[in-house]
C-alpha cells in the first residue's frame, strides 16, 4: 500500500476521540478504581498521574510518530526503519490477539448486565449477586451468546474502514460515555453517605505508598493508554501528516486520565453510601455494583446506563485491539480488509470461546496453574506487553535515533513542543526503558522492589 492511498482520519477530531476511545475501556472503569482501593487511594493516583505525564505521554509521543513517520501499521513500522526490528512488531500483533480474546468476553459480560439491570437487579445482598455472576460466566452456552454479539459489532465497525467504521463510531460513542459518566458521578456523589466513600477515594494516605504501588501504576499506565502492542502506533499511521503531535498526545491521556478519575468517583461514593466493602477486581463492578444498584433509587436507569457506558467503552477498546492485527494483514500479506476483518476476527473469538468456556466446563484444564482466560491476560498484560513496549522506546531513541523521532513529532520542527528536547534527550532515551525494564523484571519476579 503506497503512503497516497492509505487511508486517513478525517480530522484531528477523529483521531483524539479514537484514540480516546482505544484507551477509555475496561481499564479505566474496572480496573483503575480497583487499583486505587488497593494501593491507597489519592496517594496511587498521584503517584499515577507522575507516571502518566513522564512514562505514558513519552511513550504515546514515541508509537504515533513512529507510525505517521512510516504509514505504516506495527510490523511494517518496524521494517521500514530496519527490517531486523520486524519481529518486534510481530509481539504486539500476538499480544493484540491474546487481549482481544478475553477483552471481548468480558465484553459479552458488559451487554449482558446491561439487560440484567434494565430487568432490575433481584438483590441487594452481594452473596447472592456473587453466585448470579459465578453461575453466568461459568454457563457453557449464555455467554458465549453475548461474547458473539459483542465480536459481531467490533468486527463490524474495523471492517467498514477508518472514516467510516473507527471515526465515525468513535464521534458518536465516546461523547455519549462522556456524558453518562458525569450523570452518573454527580449521581453518585450526591447520595446520602456518599462522603465516606469520597474520603476513602480523595483523602491521601502517602505512608501507602509502597514499591508495589509503583509498579501497578506503571502497570496501569501502559494498560490503560493502551501502549506497548501496537494500538496507538497503528492509529498514528492514519494521522494526517499536517497534525500537531505534541498536542494530541497530551489531549488522549489527559481525557483518559479525567475518565479514569470520573470512574472512581462514580463507584466509591456509592459503595459507601450503601455499606458495601469496596472489594477488589471483577467483583466490584459486577458484583457490588449490581447490589448497589438494587438499593438505589431509579436503580434500573442509572445500573443499566452504567452497564451501556462499560459496553461502550470496552467496544471502542476493543477495535484498536483488533485493527493492528487487521492492517498487519493487509499491510503483510496483501488482504483485502473485509477478509482480514471477519477471518482474524472470527479466529479471535472462537480463541475466546474457550477463554470463556475455561471459566466454567473447561476450568479443569490448566496450563502454569491457570486456566485460559487467566494465562491470556497474565502472558499478554505480564510478558507482550512490557517486552514490546520496552523494545519499541529502544527502537524509537537509539535505532531510529530520538532526533529523528522529535522531527516528525515537530512536523520538522514547525509545531510547538515545550518539552521536546526533554523527550528526545532524556524521557525516550533513559528514563522510559529503565523504568519500563524495572518494572517487567520485577512483575516476572527477577528483582524485588
Ligand atoms: N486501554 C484499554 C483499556 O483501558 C485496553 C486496550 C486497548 C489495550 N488497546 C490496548 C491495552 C493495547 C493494552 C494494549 O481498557
Amino acid at each position: 500500500m503506497t503512503g497516497e492511498s492509505r487511508e486517513t482520519f478525517g480530522s484531528k477530531m477523529g483521531f483524539i476521540f479514537a484514540a480516546a476511545g482505544s484507551a477509555i475501556g475496561l481499564g479505566n472503569i474496572w480496573r483503575f478504581p480497583y487499583l486505587v482501593g488497593m494501593y491507597g487511594g489519592a496517594a496511587f493516583l498521584i503517584v499515577y498521574l507522575v507516571m502518566v505525564a513522564i512514562i505514558g505521554i513519552v511513550c504515546f509521543v514515541a508509537e504515533v510518530s513512529l507510525g505517521r513517520h512510516t504509514r505504516q501499521s506495527n510490523v511494517g513500522a518496524f521494517k521500514a526503519i530496519k527490517p531486523s526490528w520486524a519481529p518486534v512488531g510481530l509481539i504486539g500483533i500476538i499480544a493484540g490477539f491474546m487481549i482481544l480474546s478475553f477483552y471481548g468476553v468480558v465484553g459479552g459480560w458488559s451487554i449482558y448486565y446491561f439487560f440484567k439491570a434494565i430487568a432490575g437487579f433481584p438483590s441487594a445482598d452481594p452473596g447472592v449477586c456473587g453466585d448470579m455472576f459465578g453461575s453466568f460466566v461459568s454457563h457453557p452456552v449464555s455467554p458465549l451468546i453475548f461474547t458473539a454479539l459483542f465480536m459481531i459489532a467490533t468486527i463490524y465497525i474495523v471492517y467498514s474502514g477508518i472514516q467510516d467504521g473507527i471515526e465515525k463510531y468513535s464521534n458518536i460513542m465516546m461523547p455519549a460515555l462522556f456524558v453518562i459518566i458525569v450523570i452518573l458521578a454527580i449521581r453518585s456523589v450526591t447520595l446520602p453517605g456518599a462522603s465516606a466513600g469520597l474520603e476513602f477515594y480523595l483523602k491521601p494516605d502517602f505512608s501507602k505508598i509502597t514499591g508495589e504501588t509503583l509498579l501497578a501504576a506503571l502497570g496501569q499506565v501502559f494498560f490503560t493508554l493502551s501502549l506497548g502492542m501496537g494500538s496507538i502506533l497503528t492509529y498514528g499511521s492514519y494521522l494526517s501528516q499536517d497534525e500537531n503531535i505534541p498536542s494530541v498526545c497530551t489531549t488522549v491521556p489527559l481525557m483518559d486520565t479525567l475518565i479514569a478519575f470520573l470512574a472512581g468517583l462514580v463507584i466509591f461514593p456509592a459503595v459507601f453510601a450503601y455499606g458495601f466493602e469496596p472489594t477488589s477486581g471483577g467483583g466490584l463492578v459486577f458484583i457490588t455494583l449490581p447490589a448497589v444498584f438494587s438499593e438505589m433509587p431509579a436503580g434500573i436507569l442509572f445500573g443499566s446506563a452504567f452497564f451501556f457506558l462499560i459496553f461502550l467503552a470496552a467496544l471502542t477498546s476493543a477495535i484498536s485491539l483488533l485493527e493492528p492485527v487487521v492492517a498487519y494483514m493487509i499491510e503483510e500479506h496483501g488482504w483485502e480488509r473485509r477478509r482480514a476483518t471477519v477471518i482474524m476476527g472470527s479466529i479471535i473469538f472462537a480463541v475466546g470461546i474457550f477463554a470463556s468456556l475455561s471459566n466454567g466446563v473447561l476450568s479443569g484444564f490448566k496450563i502454569g496453574g491457570m486456566v485460559l482466560f487467566d494465562l491470556l491476560d497474565y502472558i499478554s498484560g505480564n510478558w507482550l506487553l512490557p517486552i514490546s513496549g520496552l523494545l519499541t522506546a529502544i527502537f524509537v531513541a537509539w535505532v531510529w535515533g530520538s532526533d529523528n523521532a522529535l522531527q516528525e513529532a515537530t512536523n520538522d520542527g514547525t509545531v510547538e513542543f515545550a518539552w521536546g528536547n526533554l523527550w528526545a534527550n532524556v524521557l525516550i532515551k533513559y528514563v522510559a526503558p529503565i523504568l519500563i525494564a524495572i518494572v517487567f523484571l520485577s512483575s516476572i519476579g527477577l528483582i524485588k522492589v
